[in-house]
């Protein structure tokens, strides 16, 4: 069976990750999450000073000077879940905190912190058999991918379904409109920042799952990718 190249894009917390990863599993491809990468930079600001919290204020040259410093690998647990490594250090569970949250848009809209990871997930791309989920990969990572999908849902779904997560994880202090707060801010940043902002590429197959269940949007994901793959 050919190995195809898949793009998944689309707005914060709508579900791209837990398509991607069904999908990559299911197809045995590898799967990759640059949203996760450019988290992991930004908690390397963070704890290098680089970036103030509180002011969002960012020492770009400082940063700049570090990146190839910024060693950003990823393992998974016996459950066979991926996880982000910094440095040698498992860090999947600060990258996904409201810290990093808050600060990760900044650090994404930075030329060169971009240029960076691009060159990075190109690399991961090389042999095909990938499904890769972000912002820009079937805008600029892969504008050839053979399959590209872009997905959303509303803002109110999505800070829903990331209020829920937090709470998984015990987070017992944020609220419903602190998220959404987040949603649109980062909605926001993201397709209007100079670098690869966030838009739907012209040949991508639009995905809204607003009222489609998880087992929905991984069966229709698959189909179009079987498709793709018996083409
Ligand atoms: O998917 P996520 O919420 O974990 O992404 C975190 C941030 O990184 C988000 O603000 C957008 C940015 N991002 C990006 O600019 N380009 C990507 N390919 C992936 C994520």
């Amino acid at each position: 069976m050919k190995k195809i190249t898949i793009a998944i894009d689309g707005h914060s917390s709508c579900g791209k990750s837990t398509m991607a990863k069904s999908l990559a599993k299911t197809l045995n491809y590898i799967y990759v999450d640059t949203g996760a990468m450019y988290r992991a930079v930004t908690l390397y600001a963070l704890r290098a000073g680089l970036m103030d919290a509180e002011t969002k204020h960012i020492n770009a040259e400082g940063l700049k000077a570090q990146m190839d410093k910024v060693d950003i690998t990823f393992t998974h647990d016996e459950a066979g879940r991926m996880l982000t490594v910094l440095g040698g250090e498992i860090v999947e569970q600060e990258i996904r905190e409201m810290t990093v949250s808050n600060c990760v848009s900044p650090i994404a809209a930075l030329p060169f912190v971009r240029e960076h990871l691009v060159a990075l997930q190109q690399k991961m791309g090389l042999e095909g058999g990938i499904v890769m989920d972000g912002r820009d990969i079937g805008t600029v990572v892969f504008p050839n991918a053979d399959l590209k999908v872009f997905v959303t849902a509303s803002a109110e779904v999505r800070a829903q379904r990331r209020l829920l997560e937090l709470q998984g994880k015990g987070d017992t202090t944020t609220t419903f409109a602190d998220v959404l707060k987040n949603v649109e801010e980062r909605d926001y940043i993201d397709s209007h920042r100079e670098v690869s902002p966030l838009r739907k590429a012209d040949d991508a197959l639009l995905l809204d799952n607003s009222n489609l269940t998880i087992p929905q949007q991984n069966e229709l994901l698959l189909k179009w990718a079987m498709d793709c793959i018996n083409a």
